[in-house]
Protein backbone atom coordinates (compact mmCIF):
# COMPACT_ATOMS: atom_id res chain seq x y z
CA UNK A 1 0.00 0.00 0.00
CA UNK A 2 1.07 3.56 -0.60
CA UNK A 3 0.59 6.90 0.40
CA UNK A 4 0.06 9.89 -1.51
CA UNK A 5 3.38 10.26 -3.41
CA UNK A 6 3.64 6.56 -3.91
CA UNK A 7 5.82 5.80 -0.71
CA UNK A 8 4.85 3.44 1.21
CA UNK A 9 2.28 3.90 4.33
CA UNK A 10 4.27 3.26 7.43
CA UNK A 11 2.88 1.70 10.61
CA UNK A 12 3.11 2.57 13.33
CA UNK A 13 5.80 0.51 15.03
CA UNK A 14 7.26 -2.94 13.64
CA UNK A 15 4.75 -5.12 12.92
CA UNK A 16 6.18 -8.42 14.33
CA UNK A 17 6.87 -6.50 18.31
CA UNK A 18 7.44 -8.70 20.93
CA UNK A 19 4.68 -9.12 23.71
CA UNK A 20 4.35 -6.25 25.37
CA UNK A 21 3.62 -6.09 29.29
CA UNK A 22 0.02 -7.77 29.43
CA UNK A 23 -0.73 -6.27 32.86
CA UNK A 24 -3.26 -8.70 35.03
CA UNK A 25 -6.98 -8.48 34.96
CA UNK A 26 -8.19 -5.07 36.13
CA UNK A 27 -4.84 -3.36 35.50
CA UNK A 28 -4.70 -0.46 33.13
CA UNK A 29 -1.72 0.38 31.13
CA UNK A 30 0.38 3.25 29.83
CA UNK A 31 1.20 2.09 25.98
CA UNK A 32 4.07 5.02 26.31
CA UNK A 33 5.56 5.71 29.16
CA UNK A 34 3.99 9.50 30.67
CA UNK A 35 0.86 8.20 29.18
CA UNK A 36 -0.17 9.70 24.71
CA UNK A 37 -0.18 12.92 26.02
CA UNK A 38 3.24 13.16 26.98
CA UNK A 39 4.83 14.83 23.88
CA UNK A 40 1.39 16.68 22.85
CA UNK A 41 3.14 20.18 23.49
CA UNK A 42 5.10 20.18 19.48
CA UNK A 43 1.96 19.37 17.63
CA UNK A 44 -0.33 21.84 19.58
CA UNK A 45 2.20 24.38 18.93
CA UNK A 46 2.48 23.44 14.82
CA UNK A 47 -0.82 23.77 14.57
CA UNK A 48 -1.40 26.92 16.12
CA UNK A 49 1.07 28.43 14.41
CA UNK A 50 0.27 27.39 11.07
CA UNK A 51 -1.74 29.51 8.39
CA UNK A 52 -4.93 28.13 9.37
CA UNK A 53 -5.13 27.47 13.08
CA UNK A 54 -5.88 23.65 13.79
CA UNK A 55 -6.12 22.17 17.38
CA UNK A 56 -6.41 18.04 17.24
CA UNK A 57 -9.82 16.22 18.07
CA UNK A 58 -8.13 13.90 19.96
CA UNK A 59 -7.66 17.05 22.69
CA UNK A 60 -11.18 17.12 23.14
CA UNK A 61 -11.37 14.60 25.49
CA UNK A 62 -10.52 15.17 29.24
CA UNK A 63 -13.01 14.46 31.77
CA UNK A 64 -15.19 17.72 31.16
CA UNK A 65 -14.94 16.83 27.62
CA UNK A 66 -15.53 13.16 27.79
CA UNK A 67 -19.03 14.07 30.27
CA UNK A 68 -19.92 16.65 27.73
CA UNK A 69 -19.43 14.18 24.90
CA UNK A 70 -22.22 11.86 26.71
CA UNK A 71 -24.55 14.87 26.93
CA UNK A 72 -23.94 14.92 23.03
CA UNK A 73 -25.03 11.62 23.06
CA UNK A 74 -28.72 12.24 24.78
CA UNK A 75 -29.10 15.31 22.39
CA UNK A 76 -32.30 15.53 19.96
CA UNK A 77 -30.48 16.32 16.93
CA UNK A 78 -27.48 14.33 17.70
CA UNK A 79 -28.88 10.89 16.13
CA UNK A 80 -25.26 9.44 15.46
CA UNK A 81 -25.35 7.21 19.04
CA UNK A 82 -28.96 6.24 18.90
CA UNK A 83 -28.63 4.85 15.39
CA UNK A 84 -25.53 2.57 15.85
CA UNK A 85 -27.38 1.38 18.78
CA UNK A 86 -30.19 0.44 17.15
CA UNK A 87 -27.91 -0.95 14.11
CA UNK A 88 -26.07 -3.17 17.02
CA UNK A 89 -29.10 -4.19 18.93
CA UNK A 90 -30.45 -5.73 15.50
CA UNK A 91 -27.70 -7.40 14.82
CA UNK A 92 -24.85 -8.29 17.91
CA UNK A 93 -26.33 -11.77 18.01
CA UNK A 94 -25.09 -12.91 14.59
CA UNK A 95 -22.19 -10.82 14.63
CA UNK A 96 -21.51 -12.77 18.10
CA UNK A 97 -22.28 -16.31 16.43
CA UNK A 98 -19.97 -15.40 13.53
CA UNK A 99 -16.69 -14.52 15.09
CA UNK A 100 -17.24 -16.21 18.71
CA UNK A 101 -14.48 -13.88 20.02
CA UNK A 102 -12.26 -14.40 22.60
CA UNK A 103 -11.14 -11.29 23.52
CA UNK A 104 -12.78 -8.05 22.39
CA UNK A 105 -10.28 -4.97 22.10
CA UNK A 106 -12.54 -1.48 22.12
CA UNK A 107 -10.80 1.47 20.48
CA UNK A 108 -11.53 4.98 21.44
CA UNK A 109 -13.88 3.49 24.80
CA UNK A 110 -15.49 6.41 25.58
CA UNK A 111 -18.19 5.73 28.13
CA UNK A 112 -18.49 1.65 27.30
CA UNK A 113 -21.82 1.52 26.82
CA UNK A 114 -22.05 0.37 23.58
CA UNK A 115 -20.10 -1.78 24.01
CA UNK A 116 -22.22 -3.83 26.72
CA UNK A 117 -24.20 -5.03 23.81
CA UNK A 118 -21.38 -7.01 22.32
CA UNK A 119 -20.66 -8.47 25.91
CA UNK A 120 -24.02 -9.46 26.89
CA UNK A 121 -24.50 -11.40 23.31
CA UNK A 122 -21.06 -12.95 24.14
CA UNK A 123 -22.33 -14.49 27.61
CA UNK A 124 -22.81 -17.67 25.82
CA UNK A 125 -19.50 -17.84 24.12
CA UNK A 126 -15.90 -18.25 25.66
CA UNK A 127 -14.81 -14.73 26.00
CA UNK A 128 -12.10 -14.58 28.76
CA UNK A 129 -10.89 -11.21 27.95
CA UNK A 130 -12.12 -7.09 27.33
CA UNK A 131 -9.71 -4.46 26.49
CA UNK A 132 -9.92 -1.11 26.56
CA UNK A 133 -8.48 1.22 25.00
CA UNK A 134 -8.73 5.27 24.73
CA UNK A 135 -6.51 8.19 25.10
CA UNK A 136 -8.61 9.73 28.05
CA UNK A 137 -6.93 7.65 31.19
CA UNK A 138 -10.56 8.31 32.63
CA UNK A 139 -12.05 6.50 30.93
CA UNK A 140 -10.30 4.13 30.41
CA UNK A 141 -10.03 3.44 34.25
CA UNK A 142 -14.25 3.79 34.31
CA UNK A 143 -14.71 0.66 31.81
CA UNK A 144 -12.25 -1.67 33.35
CA UNK A 145 -13.87 -1.08 36.47
CA UNK A 146 -17.25 -1.37 35.62
CA UNK A 147 -17.28 -3.75 32.86
CA UNK A 148 -14.99 -5.87 35.47
CA UNK A 149 -18.11 -5.70 37.93
CA UNK A 150 -20.85 -5.89 35.93
CA UNK A 151 -19.19 -9.12 33.83
CA UNK A 152 -17.05 -11.20 36.63
CA UNK A 153 -16.12 -13.75 34.37
CA UNK A 154 -14.53 -11.25 32.01
CA UNK A 155 -10.76 -10.48 32.91
CA UNK A 156 -11.23 -6.68 31.96
CA UNK A 157 -8.32 -4.57 31.06
CA UNK A 158 -7.16 -1.48 29.84
CA UNK A 159 -4.89 0.49 28.21
CA UNK A 160 -3.93 4.49 27.72
CA UNK A 161 -2.82 5.42 24.58
CA UNK A 162 -3.30 6.94 21.13
CA UNK A 163 -4.77 4.51 18.42
CA UNK A 164 -3.01 6.77 15.61
CA UNK A 165 0.39 5.88 17.28
CA UNK A 166 0.24 3.12 19.80
CA UNK A 167 -1.78 0.11 18.10
CA UNK A 168 1.39 -1.82 17.60
CA UNK A 169 1.92 -1.71 21.28
CA UNK A 170 -0.84 -3.79 21.92
CA UNK A 171 -0.21 -6.64 23.93
CA UNK A 172 -1.21 -9.89 21.61
CA UNK A 173 -4.48 -11.49 21.85
CA UNK A 174 -5.20 -14.92 23.82
CA UNK A 175 -7.51 -16.09 21.10
CA UNK A 176 -10.10 -14.83 18.44
CA UNK A 177 -10.10 -11.09 18.69
CA UNK A 178 -12.63 -8.76 17.80
CA UNK A 179 -11.32 -5.22 17.63
CA UNK A 180 -14.20 -2.60 17.80
CA UNK A 181 -14.42 0.92 16.69
CA UNK A 182 -17.76 2.15 17.17
CA UNK A 183 -18.66 5.83 17.39
CA UNK A 184 -17.92 6.76 13.74
CA UNK A 185 -14.33 8.02 14.98
CA UNK A 186 -12.95 6.99 11.88
CA UNK A 187 -14.60 9.77 10.55
CA UNK A 188 -12.38 12.00 12.80
CA UNK A 189 -9.42 11.08 10.49
CA UNK A 190 -8.38 12.87 7.39
CA UNK A 191 -7.45 10.46 4.61
CA UNK A 192 -3.86 9.97 4.96
CA UNK A 193 -3.96 9.25 8.73
CA UNK A 194 -7.59 7.34 8.32
CA UNK A 195 -5.56 4.56 5.82
CA UNK A 196 -2.47 4.42 8.20
CA UNK A 197 -4.68 3.80 10.86
CA UNK A 198 -6.71 0.65 8.90
CA UNK A 199 -3.31 -0.51 7.85
CA UNK A 200 -2.61 -0.89 11.91
CA UNK A 201 -5.17 -1.91 12.70
CA UNK A 202 -4.93 -4.42 9.82
CA UNK A 203 -1.56 -5.94 11.37
CA UNK A 204 -3.95 -6.42 14.96
CA UNK A 205 -5.60 -9.11 12.92
CA UNK A 206 -5.15 -12.71 12.89
CA UNK A 207 -6.93 -14.87 10.20
CA UNK A 208 -9.42 -15.67 12.42
CA UNK A 209 -9.99 -12.28 13.77
CA UNK A 210 -12.39 -9.44 13.05
CA UNK A 211 -12.68 -5.95 12.70
CA UNK A 212 -16.34 -4.38 13.82
CA UNK A 213 -16.20 -0.99 12.22
CA UNK A 214 -19.39 1.98 12.99
CA UNK A 215 -19.50 4.82 10.18
CA UNK A 216 -21.91 7.77 9.63
CA UNK A 217 -23.45 7.78 6.59
CA UNK A 218 -24.10 10.79 3.92
CA UNK A 219 -27.44 12.42 4.13
CA UNK A 220 -28.86 15.93 3.48
CA UNK A 221 -26.85 18.61 4.53
CA UNK A 222 -29.50 20.04 6.94
CA UNK A 223 -29.41 16.86 8.63
CA UNK A 224 -25.82 16.25 9.36
CA UNK A 225 -25.77 20.34 10.02
CA UNK A 226 -28.30 20.21 12.47
CA UNK A 227 -26.34 16.88 14.40
CA UNK A 228 -23.44 19.65 15.12
CA UNK A 229 -25.50 22.79 15.69
CA UNK A 230 -27.61 21.29 18.78
CA UNK A 231 -30.11 23.99 19.79
CA UNK A 232 -29.15 23.83 23.40
CA UNK A 233 -25.18 24.55 22.60
CA UNK A 234 -23.56 21.16 24.29
CA UNK A 235 -21.65 20.96 21.13
CA UNK A 236 -20.27 24.47 21.51
CA UNK A 237 -19.70 23.56 25.00
CA UNK A 238 -17.53 20.42 24.18
CA UNK A 239 -15.21 22.17 21.39
CA UNK A 240 -14.73 25.20 22.97
CA UNK A 241 -13.51 23.13 25.85
CA UNK A 242 -10.63 22.00 23.67
CA UNK A 243 -9.09 24.78 24.64
CA UNK A 244 -8.96 24.21 28.61
CA UNK A 245 -7.35 21.10 27.43
CA UNK A 246 -4.58 23.01 25.25
CA UNK A 247 -4.31 25.73 28.26
CA UNK A 248 -3.53 23.23 30.77
CA UNK A 249 -0.97 21.15 27.94
CA UNK A 250 0.68 23.87 26.67
CA UNK A 251 0.42 26.44 29.49
CA UNK A 252 -1.80 28.91 27.21
CA UNK A 253 -4.23 31.65 27.98
CA UNK A 254 -6.88 31.26 25.69
CA UNK A 255 -10.28 32.75 27.11
CA UNK A 256 -13.19 29.76 25.63
CA UNK A 257 -15.86 32.66 26.51
CA UNK A 258 -14.22 34.37 23.52
CA UNK A 259 -15.10 31.95 20.73
CA UNK A 260 -18.20 31.08 19.00
CA UNK A 261 -18.88 27.55 17.55
CA UNK A 262 -19.46 26.90 13.84
CA UNK A 263 -20.14 23.53 12.21
CA UNK A 264 -20.51 23.16 8.65
CA UNK A 265 -20.86 20.67 5.87
CA UNK A 266 -18.30 20.23 2.90
CA UNK A 267 -20.03 19.06 0.06
CA UNK A 268 -16.49 18.93 -2.11
CA UNK A 269 -14.90 17.06 0.99
CA UNK A 270 -17.75 15.07 2.18
CA UNK A 271 -17.55 16.11 6.15
CA UNK A 272 -18.39 18.50 8.77
CA UNK A 273 -16.02 20.98 9.65
CA UNK A 274 -16.02 22.46 13.16
CA UNK A 275 -14.13 25.51 14.10
CA UNK A 276 -14.07 27.92 16.58
CA UNK A 277 -14.44 31.68 15.24
CA UNK A 278 -12.55 34.45 18.08
CA UNK A 279 -14.68 37.04 18.50
CA UNK A 280 -12.02 39.73 19.62
CA UNK A 281 -8.48 40.27 18.67
CA UNK A 282 -6.52 38.26 21.12
CA UNK A 283 -2.65 37.38 22.40
CA UNK A 284 -2.58 34.29 23.14
CA UNK A 285 1.11 32.95 25.28
CA UNK A 286 1.86 29.20 24.23
CA UNK A 287 4.25 29.31 27.52
CA UNK A 288 5.43 25.43 26.90
CA UNK A 289 5.55 26.50 23.04
CA UNK A 290 7.73 29.58 24.42
CA UNK A 291 5.60 31.81 21.55
CA UNK A 292 3.11 33.93 21.38
CA UNK A 293 0.12 33.24 18.37
CA UNK A 294 -2.20 36.25 17.62
CA UNK A 295 -5.73 35.32 16.74
CA UNK A 296 -7.56 38.16 14.77
CA UNK A 297 -11.77 39.20 15.03
CA UNK A 298 -13.30 36.26 12.71
CA UNK A 299 -10.32 34.07 12.72
CA UNK A 300 -11.04 30.18 12.73
CA UNK A 301 -9.58 27.80 14.71
CA UNK A 302 -10.17 24.46 12.99
CA UNK A 303 -10.61 21.64 15.93
CA UNK A 304 -12.24 18.19 14.02
CA UNK A 305 -13.57 16.89 10.51
CA UNK A 306 -16.31 14.43 10.80
CA UNK A 307 -16.26 12.35 7.18
CA UNK A 308 -18.94 10.82 6.40
CA UNK A 309 -19.22 7.61 4.10
CA UNK A 310 -20.99 5.02 1.73
CA UNK A 311 -20.87 0.98 1.82
CA UNK A 312 -18.94 1.48 -1.17
CA UNK A 313 -16.84 4.14 0.35
CA UNK A 314 -16.32 1.93 3.52
CA UNK A 315 -15.31 -0.85 1.88
CA UNK A 316 -12.99 0.57 -0.55
CA UNK A 317 -11.45 1.72 2.79
CA UNK A 318 -11.32 -1.98 4.26
CA UNK A 319 -10.05 -3.15 1.18
CA UNK A 320 -7.10 -0.86 0.61
CA UNK A 321 -6.15 -2.12 4.09
CA UNK A 322 -6.22 -5.41 3.24
CA UNK A 323 -9.15 -6.11 4.74
CA UNK A 324 -12.74 -7.80 3.35
CA UNK A 325 -16.48 -6.24 3.92
CA UNK A 326 -18.01 -9.28 5.33
CA UNK A 327 -21.07 -7.83 6.40
CA UNK A 328 -22.83 -4.46 6.21
CA UNK A 329 -25.44 -3.48 8.72
CA UNK A 330 -27.45 -0.20 8.27
CA UNK A 331 -30.26 1.53 9.21
CA UNK A 332 -29.47 4.02 6.40
CA UNK A 333 -28.47 6.49 8.48
CA UNK A 334 -25.28 4.69 10.10
CA UNK A 335 -23.73 2.01 8.81
CA UNK A 336 -21.95 -1.28 10.51
CA UNK A 337 -18.77 -2.68 8.73
CA UNK A 338 -17.94 -6.32 9.67
CA UNK A 339 -14.07 -6.88 7.98
CA UNK A 340 -12.00 -9.87 7.89
CA UNK A 341 -8.55 -9.86 7.06
CA UNK A 342 -7.75 -10.82 3.45
CA UNK A 343 -7.40 -14.27 2.72
CA UNK A 344 -8.97 -15.30 5.61
C1 LIG B 1 -16.71 10.23 19.97
S1 LIG B 1 -16.14 9.39 21.39
C2 LIG B 1 -16.84 7.78 21.07
C3 LIG B 1 -16.94 6.93 22.30
C4 LIG B 1 -17.61 5.57 22.07
N1 LIG B 1 -16.77 4.68 21.28
C5 LIG B 1 -18.95 5.72 21.42
O1 LIG B 1 -19.13 5.21 20.32
O2 LIG B 1 -19.84 6.33 22.03
C6 LIG B 1 -14.45 9.21 20.94
C7 LIG B 1 -13.59 8.45 21.95
O3 LIG B 1 -12.33 8.19 21.31
C8 LIG B 1 -11.28 8.60 22.15
N2 LIG B 1 -10.19 9.10 21.30
C9 LIG B 1 -10.20 10.18 20.47
N3 LIG B 1 -9.03 10.29 19.83
C10 LIG B 1 -8.26 9.24 20.26
C11 LIG B 1 -6.95 8.80 19.93
N4 LIG B 1 -6.20 9.45 19.05
N5 LIG B 1 -6.50 7.68 20.54
C12 LIG B 1 -7.26 6.99 21.45
N6 LIG B 1 -8.52 7.38 21.80
C13 LIG B 1 -9.02 8.48 21.20
C14 LIG B 1 -11.86 9.69 23.03
O4 LIG B 1 -11.16 9.83 24.25
C15 LIG B 1 -13.30 9.23 23.20
O5 LIG B 1 -13.45 8.41 24.33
Amino acid sequence: MTGPEGQPIPLNGPVAVPPKDEGKPGSVLDAVEGGPLAGAVSGIVQGLTAKQKKISPRYFYDSAGSSLFERITQLPEYYLTRSENAVVERTVDAIVRQVAPQEVLELGTGSSKKIRQILDACSQTELPRYTAFDIDRGAVTTAVETIGQAYPGIDARGVVGDFEKHLSLLPQSPGRRLVVFFGSIIGNLDPWPRRRFLANVRTLLGPRDRFLLGVDLKKEPHVLEAAYNDAEGIIAEFNRNILNVVNRLVDANFDPGAFRHQAIWNEDDGRIEMYLIAETRQEILLGAGGVTITVEPGETIWTESSYKFTRRGAQGMLEEAKMRLDAWHTDTMFGLALAAPDGS
